[in-house]
Formats: C-alpha cells, sequence, structure tokens
C-alpha cells in the first residue's frame, strides 16, 4: 500500500510540473502581451519587413553578428512599444561603458565596429588612451589644447603635420617632422646623432653657412654630433678636448674663442678677415685655374 501510495504521489507531483510547464509560456506572454501575433516573431522574420539591419549586421556587424535581433529587440509594437535596449544590457563593468552617448560613437549598433567622432573630443578616449593625455598635460603646448579628434579625426587615423602647418625648410616632407618632433610633446625638440645638418640649417643659416665654408676640421661634423640630443644644448670644448694647453697659458689667456674663435669657425681671425679683402684677385685666378 504504501508503494501505490508514493507512485501515485509521484504521478501527482509529474502531473502538476508538466502542467505548470505548459502554462508558464502562456501566463508570461499573457503578462506582457495582448496581441498573440508578437510572440511568434523569430529572428529569420525581421528581414521579411526590415532589409537594413539584417544587411548592415551581415557586412559590419563584428561580434554583434553572434547577438540574435530578438536578443536585442525584445518584443515588437505594437505590443511592445519600446523595443530599442539599453548597451548597458549588456556591456558593463569597465570604465569605456561609463561614457554617456554611446551612439555618438558607435553611430549604428548594428555596426558596432564603424566609429566616428565629433571633431572635439578628449574625455570618451581616455577611458582607453591615458598615456598621450599624461604627455600633453604635462608637456603644455599649444597642442594640450586641443582635442584629440581634432587631429585623430577617424579612430587609428594618424594625422599628418603638414596638414596643420607649414614646414621649416621646403625640402622637408612630413617624415622629417618626428626627428625633432612629438606630437603630444611638440614643444620638447630632441633628436638623434644623425640628424641631417641641413635640418638646422633651416632655422639657423648663419651658423649652417660659417660652418660649412670654414676650413677647419670642425667643418666635417654635423650640428648634432656636437649639440646633442636636446635642443639648444651647448657643449664645452673640454668636453671633447679636455686640456689641450699648459695651465699656465690658459692662466693667461682663459678662453679658446681667444685664439680658435668660435667652434663655427675655428682659427678665424679678424686679421684673416682682412686679408680677404685682397681675395678677389686669387678667386679670380683661381676661376681661370680651373677654366
Ligand atoms: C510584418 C512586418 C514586420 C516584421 C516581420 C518585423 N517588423 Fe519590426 N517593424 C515593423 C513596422 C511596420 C515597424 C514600425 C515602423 C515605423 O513606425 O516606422 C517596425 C518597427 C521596428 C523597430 C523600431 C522600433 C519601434 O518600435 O518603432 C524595431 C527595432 C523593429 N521593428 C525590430 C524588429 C525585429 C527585431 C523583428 C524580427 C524579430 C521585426 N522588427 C519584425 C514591421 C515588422
Ligand atoms: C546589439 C544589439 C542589437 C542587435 C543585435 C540588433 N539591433 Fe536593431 N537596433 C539596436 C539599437 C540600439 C537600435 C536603435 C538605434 C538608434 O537609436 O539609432 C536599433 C534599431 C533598429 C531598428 C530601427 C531603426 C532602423 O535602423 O531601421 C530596426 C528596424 C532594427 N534595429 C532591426 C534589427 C534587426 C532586424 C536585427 C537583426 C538582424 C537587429 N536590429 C539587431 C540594437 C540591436
Ligand atoms: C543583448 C546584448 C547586447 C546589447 C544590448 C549590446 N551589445 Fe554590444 N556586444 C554584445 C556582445 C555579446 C558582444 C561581444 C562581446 C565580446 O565578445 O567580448 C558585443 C560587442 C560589442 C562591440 C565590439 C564588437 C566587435 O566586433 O568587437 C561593440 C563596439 C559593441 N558591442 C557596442 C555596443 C553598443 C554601442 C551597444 C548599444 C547601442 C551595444 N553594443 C549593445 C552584446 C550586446
Ligand atoms: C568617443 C567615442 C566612443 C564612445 C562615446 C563610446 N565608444 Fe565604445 N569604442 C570606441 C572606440 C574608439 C573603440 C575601440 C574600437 C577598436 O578597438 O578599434 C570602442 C570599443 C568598444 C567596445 C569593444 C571593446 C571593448 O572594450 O569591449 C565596446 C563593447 C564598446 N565600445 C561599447 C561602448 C558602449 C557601451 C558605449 C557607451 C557606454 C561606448 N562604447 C561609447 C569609441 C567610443
Ligand atoms: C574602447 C577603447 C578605445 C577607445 C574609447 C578609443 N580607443 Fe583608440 N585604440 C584602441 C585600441 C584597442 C587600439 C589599438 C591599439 C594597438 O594596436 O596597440 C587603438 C588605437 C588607436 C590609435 C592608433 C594607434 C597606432 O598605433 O596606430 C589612435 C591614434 C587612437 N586609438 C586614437 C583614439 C582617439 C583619438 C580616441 C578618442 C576619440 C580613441 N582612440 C578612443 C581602443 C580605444
Ligand atoms: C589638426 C591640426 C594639427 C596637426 C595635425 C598638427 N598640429 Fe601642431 N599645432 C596645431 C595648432 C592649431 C597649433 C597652435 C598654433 C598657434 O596657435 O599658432 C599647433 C602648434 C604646434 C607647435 C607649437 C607649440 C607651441 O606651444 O608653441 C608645434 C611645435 C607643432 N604644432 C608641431 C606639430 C608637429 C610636429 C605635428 C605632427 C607630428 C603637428 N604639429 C600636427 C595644429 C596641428
Ligand atoms: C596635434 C595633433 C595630435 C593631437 C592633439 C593628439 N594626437 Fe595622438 N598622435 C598624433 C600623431 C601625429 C601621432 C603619430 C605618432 C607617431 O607616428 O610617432 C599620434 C599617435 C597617437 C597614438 C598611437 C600611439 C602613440 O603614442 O604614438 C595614440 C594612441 C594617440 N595618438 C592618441 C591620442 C589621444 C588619446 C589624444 C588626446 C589625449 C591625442 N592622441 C592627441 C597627433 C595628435
Ligand atoms: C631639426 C629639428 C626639427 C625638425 C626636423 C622640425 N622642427 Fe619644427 N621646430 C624645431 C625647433 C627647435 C623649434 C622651436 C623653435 C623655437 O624655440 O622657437 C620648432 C618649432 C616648430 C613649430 C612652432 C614654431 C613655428 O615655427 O611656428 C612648428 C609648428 C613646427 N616646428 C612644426 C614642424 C613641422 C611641421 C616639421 C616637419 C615638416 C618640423 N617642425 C620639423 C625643430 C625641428
Ligand atoms: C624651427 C627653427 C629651429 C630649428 C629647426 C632648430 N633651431 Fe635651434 N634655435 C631656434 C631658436 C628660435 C632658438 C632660440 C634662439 C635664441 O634664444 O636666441 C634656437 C636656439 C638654439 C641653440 C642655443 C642658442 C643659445 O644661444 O643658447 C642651439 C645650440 C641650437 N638652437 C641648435 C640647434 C640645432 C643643433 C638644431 C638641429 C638639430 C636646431 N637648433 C634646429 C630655432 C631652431
Ligand atoms: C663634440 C666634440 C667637440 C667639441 C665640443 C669641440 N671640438 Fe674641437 N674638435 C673635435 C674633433 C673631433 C676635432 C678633430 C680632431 C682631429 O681630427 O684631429 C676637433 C678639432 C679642433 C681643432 C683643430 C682644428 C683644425 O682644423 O686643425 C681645434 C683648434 C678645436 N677643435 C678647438 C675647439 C674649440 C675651441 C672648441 C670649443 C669652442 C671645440 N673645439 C669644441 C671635437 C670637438
Ligand atoms: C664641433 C662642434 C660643433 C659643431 C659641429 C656645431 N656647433 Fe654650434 N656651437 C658649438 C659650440 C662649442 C658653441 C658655443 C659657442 C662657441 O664657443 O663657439 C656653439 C654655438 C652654437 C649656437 C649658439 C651661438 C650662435 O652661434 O648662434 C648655435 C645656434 C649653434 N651652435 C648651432 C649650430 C648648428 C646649426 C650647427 C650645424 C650647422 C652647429 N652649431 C655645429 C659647437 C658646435
Ligand atoms: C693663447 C691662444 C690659445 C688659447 C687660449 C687656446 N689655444 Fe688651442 N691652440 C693654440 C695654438 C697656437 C695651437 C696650435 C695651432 C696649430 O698647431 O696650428 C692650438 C691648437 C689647439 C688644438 C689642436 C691640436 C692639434 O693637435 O691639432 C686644439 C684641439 C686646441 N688648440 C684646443 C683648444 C681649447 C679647447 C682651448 C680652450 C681650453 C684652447 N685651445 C685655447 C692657441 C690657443
Amino acid at each position: 500500500m504504501e508503494r501505490v501510495q508514493r507512485s501515485s504521489l509521484l504521478v501527482v507531483l509529474l502531473m502538476a510540473l508538466g502542467l505548470s510547464l505548459l502554462l508558464l509560456p502562456l501566463v508570461s506572454v499573457a503578462a506582457e502581451a495582448p496581441a498573440k501575433t508578437a510572440p511568434s516573431l523569430t529572428n529569420d522574420d525581421c528581414v521579411k519587413c526590415h532589409a537594413g539591419p539584417p544587411a548592415a549586421i551581415a557586412a559590419d556587424g563584428g561580434k554583434h553578428k553572434n547577438v540574435g535581433c530578438r536578443d536585442c529587440h525584445s518584443g515588437h509594437r505594437p505590443a511592445s512599444k519600446n523595443n530599442i535596449p539599453e548597451c548597458s544590457q549588456c556591456h558593463m563593468g569597465k570604465p569605456h561603458f561609463e561614457i554617456k552617448g554611446c551612439l555618438g560613437c558607435h553611430k549604428n549598433p548594428h555596426t558596432p565596429l564603424k566609429i566616428t567622432f565629433a571633431s572635439n573630443l578628449t574625455e570618451p578616449c581616455l577611458s582607453c588612451h591615458t598615456q598621450q593625455n599624461a604627455q600633453l598635460k604635462e608637456n603644455k603646448s599649444k597642442h594640450s589644447a586641443l582635442g584629440c579628434s581634432t587631429c585623430h579625426s577617424m579612430h587609428r587615423k594618424i594625422p599628418e603635420c603638414l596638414q596643420c602647418h607649414k614646414p621649416h625648410a621646403t625640402t622637408m616632407v612630413n617624415a622629417d617632422c618626428k626627428a625633432c618632433h612629438k606630437p603630444h610633446m611638440p614643444k620638447v625638440v630632441t633628436y638623434a646623432d644623425d640628424i641631417p645638418s641641413k635640418s638646422c640649417g633651416a632655422c639657423h643659416k648663419k651658423a649652417f653657412d660659417l660652418l660649412s665654408s670654414s676650413n677647419a676640421k670642425h667643418k666635417i661634423f654635423s650640428c648634432a654630433f656636437c649639440h646633442k640630443e636636446k635642443h639648444k644644448m651647448i657643449p664645452q670644448c673640454a668636453d671633447c678636448h679636455g686640456a689641450p694647453h699648459p695651465a699656465s697659458m690658459m692662466a693667461k689667456y682663459p678662453k679658446c674663442g681667444e685664439c680658435h674663435n668660435i667652434a663655427h669657425d675655428l682659427n678665424h681671425w679678424p686679421a684673416e678677415k682682412a686679408q680677404k679683402k685682397e681675395a678677389p684677385k686669387e678667386t679670380k685666378e683661381m676661376k681661370k685655374k680651373k677654366k
């Protein structure tokens, strides 16, 4: 007897469970939507009336390809008036997801990686890129006042300096600029040893001309050989020459330049210059020789 009672209890339980499983969808549908057609829509139905979004997703949906239409759009009018999802339904827990106005950049959720920027954005970039902003803020320049997207008008696009600036010399091309300037700290001018002297000569014509017309051994060196690494660095003669003369002599003539003139124009004396006044003859003779 006990057995029968137990098994009939089991049957009753199973029946109850089955019934409630059967009723569950009806109950929830009834609560949500009196219109009976809406719940029967499947993802495959949407394209019958909406050609655009399925095509967009198929072409550029990215990872949204794996999200069904109805995962985002639950329900449909007229039963459900608002079936547009919030991004935060699925995207939470990163600083980037705290930004307001997702659709400002992700213009179309069906093509989420086609990103467009308004022209003066900085804050929203910082949810992913902090280093560049730190450089801009720690090394104040007129670039610090520009929005990131003023230069990077599209994501991952690198602008050319010459888009906005004139070069220092007509021979300079865009690739030359970065030899001296970093875009996020443009006033901190640094350069490598192999920077061509003519780049400096664009602004320092006098030094360039003096050095290249000099006859002394310094002539063969590039500007950066002496003015190392950082703009406005000035070397000491002793950095390279140590103490070439007896201390007694140097006590009397403490400045190298008293005898050697300046580094760009070594050993070039006013006396020599005076002599040069007679030079035209020589030059003519030299010209004759060349002919
Ligand atoms: C029988 C045609 C038909 C089918 C099938 C259909 N829709 Fe619609 N849908 C419409 C119409 C009509 C509108 C209203 C358009 C309007 O008012 O501009 C609409 C509007 C929408 C809107 C805009 C939001 C709103 O409420 O105005 C979304 C989102 C949408 N449908 C998603 C879907 C999805 C997802 C599917 C597939 C699950 C789907 N639709 C299936 C006809 C359809
Ligand atoms: C990841 C979520 C997501 C997915 C997946 C998605 N949508 Fe959308 N859909 C949206 C959002 C958000 C909007 C509102 C966009 C806006 O306000 O500009 C929208 C707008 C719409 C609209 C109305 C505006 C329009 O572009 O015509 C329709 C219709 C629509 N979706 C249909 C679909 C269909 C069909 C699918 C499946 C092929 C689909 N959506 C997949 C999020 C999604
Ligand atoms: C129903 C859930 C859902 C909603 C709503 C949703 N997304 Fe997504 N989204 C996903 C999933 C799932 C992924 C893939 C995530 C992953 O793999 O890490 C994704 C990925 C993305 C990606 C990266 C795409 C790629 O190919 O790498 C972007 C961008 C994105 N979502 C933006 C949005 C925006 C903007 C909205 C609001 C308009 C939104 N999503 C709403 C589910 C959703
Ligand atoms: C300022 C423009 C901008 C705004 C506003 C914006 N995003 Fe993005 N989002 C981007 C860029 C840029 C990427 C990087 C894409 C890449 O990797 O090429 C991205 C990537 C993503 C990704 C994929 C990478 C990841 O971290 O998971 C998701 C998801 C995403 N955004 C969701 C959102 C959501 C949700 C919002 C609103 C809360 C939002 N976005 C607001 C520009 C923006
Ligand atoms: C959701 C995160 C995210 C947001 C928001 C974001 N980016 Fe990016 N960005 C990335 C990722 C990821 C890369 C690829 C990084 C890599 O290749 O090392 C990238 C790459 C870049 C690159 C190119 C890097 C290169 O080496 O060529 C630039 C420039 C850039 N982002 C600028 C921006 C600007 C400007 C904004 C704001 C308007 C922005 N990003 C917003 C994630 C983001
Ligand atoms: C989208 C335009 C834009 C781009 C691209 C751009 N700049 Fe600028 N830059 C500016 C503006 C605007 C100023 C401020 C000019 C002024 O007020 O006279 C400026 C100023 C400067 C200054 C002077 C900074 C100061 O504080 O005095 C330097 C140096 C400079 N830019 C170098 C560069 C270099 C090098 C590049 C390429 C790596 C570059 N810029 C790319 C717009 C741009
Ligand atoms: C004046 C124009 C300008 C501004 C403003 C600017 N950038 Fe850049 N950015 C550039 C240039 C040019 C490069 C290319 C550097 C290179 O090739 O060495 C670059 C490179 C990058 C890169 C690639 C990685 C790197 O550091 O070289 C990222 C990421 C980036 N910028 C993000 C930003 C962010 C975020 C902001 C705002 C906080 C910003 N940029 C502001 C011009 C700018
Ligand atoms: C040999 C190094 C060098 C190169 C290469 C170089 N610059 Fe400069 N640039 C400088 C120095 C040094 C200054 C600062 C002068 C000062 O202190 O006033 C400067 C200043 C500037 C300024 C601000 C002052 C002005 O003239 O308006 C801009 C803008 C600029 N550079 C843009 C560029 C661009 C664009 C390129 C590439 C075509 C470039 N620079 C290449 C060294 C260089
Ligand atoms: C864009 C023009 C520009 C370029 C390019 C440039 N400079 Fe200058 N430089 C200047 C300006 C402007 C000064 C400041 C002059 C002053 O203060 O009298 C200066 C100052 C200097 C000084 C210090 C002068 C002093 O009296 O303290 C040195 C040294 C110098 N530059 C070397 C170089 C070298 C080496 C290069 C090439 C790697 C170079 N410069 C490229 C514009 C430039
Ligand atoms: C960065 C290193 C460096 C600096 C700084 C430097 N020199 Fe020199 N100098 C040299 C080198 C290298 C030579 C060539 C030595 C050789 O070939 O025997 C040279 C040659 C000379 C010579 C011989 C010239 C000739 O044509 O015979 C004199 C004189 C001289 N330097 C003086 C100076 C004076 C004065 C200063 C400071 C105003 C100075 N140098 C700064 C590296 C330097
Ligand atoms: C051999 C080392 C050496 C070379 C090469 C050299 N300089 Fe100099 N430069 C110096 C020294 C040393 C001084 C300090 C003044 C002096 O004592 O002659 C100086 C001073 C300067 C000054 C500030 C004083 C002035 O004359 O205006 C500028 C600017 C300058 N150099 C630019 C350049 C440029 C541009 C080049 C390349 C064309 C260059 N220098 C090549 C060693 C050098
Ligand atoms: C009183 C004048 C005088 C002073 C001051 C002076 N020199 Fe000289 N220096 C000379 C004479 C003269 C020579 C030999 C020239 C020759 O042999 O053609 C010479 C030669 C040199 C040479 C070339 C040596 C060689 O082997 O060719 C160097 C380098 C030099 N001096 C560096 C310096 C430096 C650096 C200073 C400053 C610390 C300095 N001199 C100060 C007069 C001077």
